[in-house]
């Protein structure tokens, strides 16, 4: 972000791309060599955020679309300004998991809402924030599903959508990644977790020194 003295990077990519293991390996590493990361997520990376996250993920029932939108966006709204903002005006590292593209492709392509009112709203809501790099780790959804299938935890709301859903998010992140080649960098997540990491410490470290 500009005008702030830290450095913000964003994860995104579909439900089982593997955006934790990268992240907090991402975190771990830039931790090791002396830098305060603050490490977080949306939704949830407030107090504020874990009581929506709790309704957007796991309300029985359904949540009208433009109600969902937002609700992430009120979560948006709140991180940015409490937690985003405060650590990058610090001079901290922040490494976070999911941003406003997620709106745009869960709430825009899967919901079907319009993709440009989706990204306005949460404009307006993080005062027109964006992050100094955005990972997008791509994944057929057949793969992810594979994935989280193994896993065996139970799907959350939006996990537990149907498979042409989560075909439309990542067509829409693909397209977000075209539409600004300079923010993001889009990598094959069927790739080993060991060669996606250097991928993006190359990249971070590009970024911070
Ligand atoms: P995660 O934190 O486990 O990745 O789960 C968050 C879920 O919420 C995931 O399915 C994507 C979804 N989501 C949206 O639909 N819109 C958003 O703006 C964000 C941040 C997440």
């Amino acid at each position: 972000m500009t005008s702030s003295r830290g450095v913000w990077i964003t994860l995104e990519g579909g439900d089982g791309s593997g955006k934790t293991t990268q992240s907090n390996l991402l975190s771990a590493r830039l931790e090791a060599s002396g830098r305060t990361v603050v490490h977080t997520r949306e939704p949830g990376g407030s107090e504020v955020g874990q009581l929506i996250r709790n309704i957007v993920l796991h309300h029985r029932g359904d949540i009208a679309p433009r109600a969902e939108a937002l609700l992430y966006a009120a979560d948006r709204a709140h991180h940015v300004a409490t937690v985003v903002r405060p650590a990058l005006d610090r001079g901290d590292i922040v490494l976070q998991d999911r941003y406003l593209d997620s709106s745009v492709a869960y709430q825009g392509a899967g919901r079907v809402l319009d993709a440009s009112e989706v990204r306005d709203l949460s404009l307006w809501a993080a005062e027109g924030a964006l992050p100094d790099l955005t990972v997008l780790l791509d994944l057929d959804p057949a793969a992810a599903r594979s994935r989280l299938d193994s896993a065996d935890k139970p799907f959350d709301r939006l996990e537990a959508e149907k498979a042409d859903f989560h075909g439309r998010v990542r067509d829409a992140y693909l397209a977000l990644a075209e539409a600004e080649p300079d923010r993001f960098l889009v990598l094959d997540a069927a790739a080993s977790p060991e060669a996606i990491a250097d991928r993006i410490r190359a990249r971070v470290e590009e970024l911070i020194h």
